[in-house]
């Protein structure tokens, strides 16, 4: 059966989390989907210890995360566009994903990544393009689908058609 971990790095209950809310619903298989903000995961600390160790010298709720990661198939990562990044919920994530890098342990699971912004959908193309792929190439895993949506207040996504079927068609190519 299909392990499928999302994670939302907003930090409100809005567009990412609905988003997310409703392709977990959807989807068959387990599944878990994790808000970071409600997580304790510190800044990584640039030790480097990784490099030598692939762990983390930091203890916190990265410790189960790194452990679902191992576990899943499929990540389903979604971000606001904050200043054309992620935002610093999920740049924290990702950086103590470090442990990780140059090993190949996440080596060809699948990742769907999805942002939403307020401004034009060019923009939030760009972070997908950059932050979120070179995340994907960094970990060799399998990019699978990238995803950007318009909406600048927290239920505009619920709100508008055009999204609502954006969603739909996620779910199906899932
Ligand atoms: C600090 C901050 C920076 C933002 N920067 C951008 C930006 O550079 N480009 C953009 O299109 N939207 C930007 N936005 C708008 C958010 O991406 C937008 O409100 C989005 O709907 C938030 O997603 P959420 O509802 O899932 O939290 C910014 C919002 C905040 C709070």
């Amino acid at each position: 059966m299909t392990k499928f971990l999302l994670i939302s790095g907003s930090p409100r209950e809005g567009n990412i989390d609905f988003i997310l809310k409703r392709i977990f619903e959807s989807i068959n298989g387990e599944k878990e989907l994790i808000f970071l903000r409600d997580k304790n995961i510190k800044h990584c600390s640039g030790c480097l210890s990784c490099d030598k160790s692939n762990k983390c010298s930091i203890q916190d709720d990265m410790d189960e995360i790194y452990k679902k990661m191992i576990e899943a198939d499929v990540f389903i990562i979604g971000s606001p566009n904050y200043f054309d990044n992620v935002t610093g919920l999920l740049k924290d994530f990702i950086d103590r994903t470090n442990p990780f890098h140059e090993t190949d342990i996440l080596k060809g699971k699948k990742i769907i990544t999805i942002v939403v912004g307020g401004g034009d959908i060019v923009n939030s193309k760009r972070v997908t393009d950059q932050a979120l792929t070179y995340f994907a190439d960094c970990h060799n895993l399998d990019l699978v689908g990238s995803y950007c949506f318009q909406a600048l207040n927290s239920t505009d996504i619920e709100q508008n058609p055009d999204s609502l079927k954006l969603i739909d068609e996620i779910i199906k190519n899932i």
